[in-house]
């Protein structure tokens, strides 16, 4: 059966944790899909792993509709999230154009990074029927803000604003929440503060899904490997085997491990 964002939610009601990772074409969507992945990204990570930027920051609309169209047609029932590319919600004008592009191309839920200012445009996607997931915490569109690549909500006043945008987002109609590269503890106190489900990439194992980059997992990423990734493929004979261990150390918690995570 297709998953849908009723099945994410059924998930966390019953406090099992669900897969997701990214697929940028149709063959990888497949083989994802297949191994029970619960949700494929189309991250805007592609204009690293695929384009070679140093930054996700070079993205266009033109690229993401691209790799969203090779992903619909290779997925077997996941859920499917398109990110919004840098800019391309700068305005709820542009965010609702633009979306609805992504959910045309075969997207079923946009991702975008930011805090309390996208709430009006959240509500603005939601009235219209654009199911939406709000990243928090490294949002990495805001690299030059943030002045490099690094945990985010580590100090009190942080990390309660962090809790603050996740319930004001939720109420403004988000119906998920991604929270990259923030303390396991903080983690874990938005993940009950919301109902909606909660999907972590460096937020240690008491959200409500993991993601990761499928090129970081399976080890295929040039350069020094973050800490919240785990190489599947090292202990798998092929690349299939490789996403079934990720999808079964997911749903069994055992991935993320204490070495995948960040303390306060
Ligand atoms: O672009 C992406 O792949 C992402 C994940 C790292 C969460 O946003």
């Amino acid at each position: 059966m297709a998953v849908t964002i009723n099945t994410l939610r059924d998930y966390k009601q019953k406090g099992e944790a669900f897969a997701v990772l990214t697929s940028y074409d149709a063959t990888f969507a497949q083989i994802v899909s297949e191994a029970g992945v619960d949700v494929i990204l189309i991250g805007d990570s592609l204009g690293m792993v695929l384009q070679g930027n140093d930054s996700t920051l070079p993205v266009t609309m033109a690229d993401m509709v691209y790799h969203v169209r090779a992903v619909a047609k290779g997925n077997t029932g996941s859920l499917i999230m398109a990110d919004m590319p840098f800019m391309s919600y700068g305005t709820t004008a542009a965010a609702l154009d633009n979306a609805a592009e992504l959910m045309r191309a075969g997207a079923h839920m946009v991702k975008l990074e930011g805090t309390d200012w996208m709430a009006d445009t959240i509500t603005a996607l939601s009235d219209r029927g654009i199911p939406v997931c709000a990243h928090l915490g490294l949002t990495p569109q805001f690299v030059n803000k943030f002045g490099g690549y690094k945990v985010q909500g580590r100090d009190d006043q942080q990390a309660e604003l962090m809790i603050e945008h996740a319930c004001q987002l939720e109420k403004a109609g988000a119906d998920a929440i991604l929270l990259e590269c923030v303390p396991a503890p903080l983690a874990a106190r938005i993940t009950q503060a919301v109902k909606a489900p909660v999907i972590g990439i460096g937020a240690g194992a008491d959200t409500d899904g993991q993601v990761l980059v499928v090129h970081d997992m399976l080890g295929i990423t040039p350069g020094r490997r973050p800490r919240f990734v785990k190489n599947f493929l090292a202990e798998a004979d092929s690349i299939q085997g490789a996403l079934a261990a990720y999808v079964q150390a997911v749903r069994q918690r055992e991935f993320p491990g204490e070495e995948h995570t960040f303390q306060a």
